[in-house]
C-alpha cells in the first residue's frame, strides 16, 4: 500500500493521471477500470491533455464501476453520459471498447452476469481508478456489502442519495438503486488507485486506511490488496 499525500485537487489529479499514463505506456492494450463522481474529473481533463500531446487510447479497453438503475444512457445524470462528456469524447478511445453496466436493462440480474463475463473475457482489469464515498463506499458498494460480492443490483443508502441529490432537479429524481461492480470484482484488479480530495472525505480516508478491515467500511478492504495507491490531498489526509 502506497499513500501519496499531495497539496490539493490539482496535484491529486496530476499524480493519478501520471499513473494511468504509465500504465498505457507499458501496455497500450491495457484494461482500465474507471470511476465517476466529481473526484476523477481532473484526471480525465489531464488525460485529455495528454491525448492532445500524443497519448494514444486506440487500443485501450475500459470498464466503469457502476451505473444508476433506471437512467437511460443519454440521461444527463447517467454515468454513461458523464463518461462520454468528460472523457470518451475527448480521446481516441473506440466506443465499442468502453463498457458501463446498463442501468436501463430489462433483466438487471442478467446484465450483472454479462458484465462480469465481459470483464473476465477482457482478461481482467489492469488498473482500477476509485473515488470514495463519504461513508467509505467504493463503486456503489455501500457499508455492509459482502467482500465476496460481484457485479450486482444495490440499494443506495440515505447518505449516498443525499450526496447525489445535488445533481438532480428534485429529491424524487435521485435514483435509489444502482448496478455496481462488487468488492470482489474491484479486488480482482491487478492495481488500484484511490483518489480523495477535500475535508469531507477525511473520515472515510482515515477509516479506510487506519481502521479495521470490515464490510462496514467498504474501502478498508483495500488494505488487503497488494498493489494499491491512495492519492489524497492534504484536506482528505487531515485525519491520518
Ligand atoms: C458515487 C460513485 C463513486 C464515487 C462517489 C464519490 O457514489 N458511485 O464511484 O467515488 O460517488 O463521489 P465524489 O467523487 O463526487 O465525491
Amino acid at each position: 500500500m502506497k499513500i501519496l499525500v499531495v497539496a490539493d485537487y490539482e496535484s491529486m489529479s496530476n499524480a493519478a493521471a501520471q499513473i494511468v499514463q504509465g500504465q498505457i505506456a507499458r501496455d497500450p492494450r491495457s484494461v482500465l477500470g474507471l470511476a465517476t463522481g466529481s473526484t476523477p474529473l481532473g484526471v480525465y481533463k489531464t488525460l485529455a491533455e495528454y491525448h492532445r500531446q500524443g497519448l494514444d487510447f486506440a487500443e485501450l479497453t475500459t470498464f466503469n464501476l457502476d451505473e444508476y438503475v433506471g437512467l437511460a444512457a443519454d440521461h444527463p445524470q447517467s454515468y454513461r453520459h458523464y463518461m462520454q462528456e468528460n472523457f470518451f469524447s475527448k480521446v481516441n478511445i473506440r466506443p465499442e471498447n468502453t463498457h458501463i453496466p446498463n442501468g436501463a436493462a430489462q433483466d438487471l440480474q442478467a446484465e450483472c452476469l454479462r458484465y462480469e463475463q465481459l470483464m473476465a473475457e477482457a482478461g481482467g482489469i489492469d488498473l482500477q481508478l476509485l473515488g470514495i464515498g463519504s461513508n467509505g463506499h467504493i463503486g456503489f458498494n455501500e457499508p455492509g456489502t459482502a467482500f465476496g460480492s460481484q457485479t450486482q443490483v444495490v440499494d443506495l443508502t440515505e447518505s449516498t442519495i443525499q450526496d447525489n441529490a445535488r445533481f438532480f432537479a428534485t429529491p424524487q429524481d435521485v435514483p435509489t438503486q444502482a448496478l455496481s461492480m462488487g468488492i470482489k470484482s474491484i479486488m480482482q484488479a491487478k492495481a488500484i488507485v484511490l483518489m480523495a480530495s477535500g475535508a469531507n472525505k477525511a473520515d472515510a480516508v482515515h477509516a479506510a486506511l487506519r481502521g479495521p478491515v470490515t464490510p462496514h467500511v467498504p474501502a478498508s478492504v483495500l488494505q488487503l490488496h497488494p498493489f494499491v495507491t491512495f492519492v489524497v490531498d492534504q484536506a482528505a489526509a487531515g485525519r491520518l
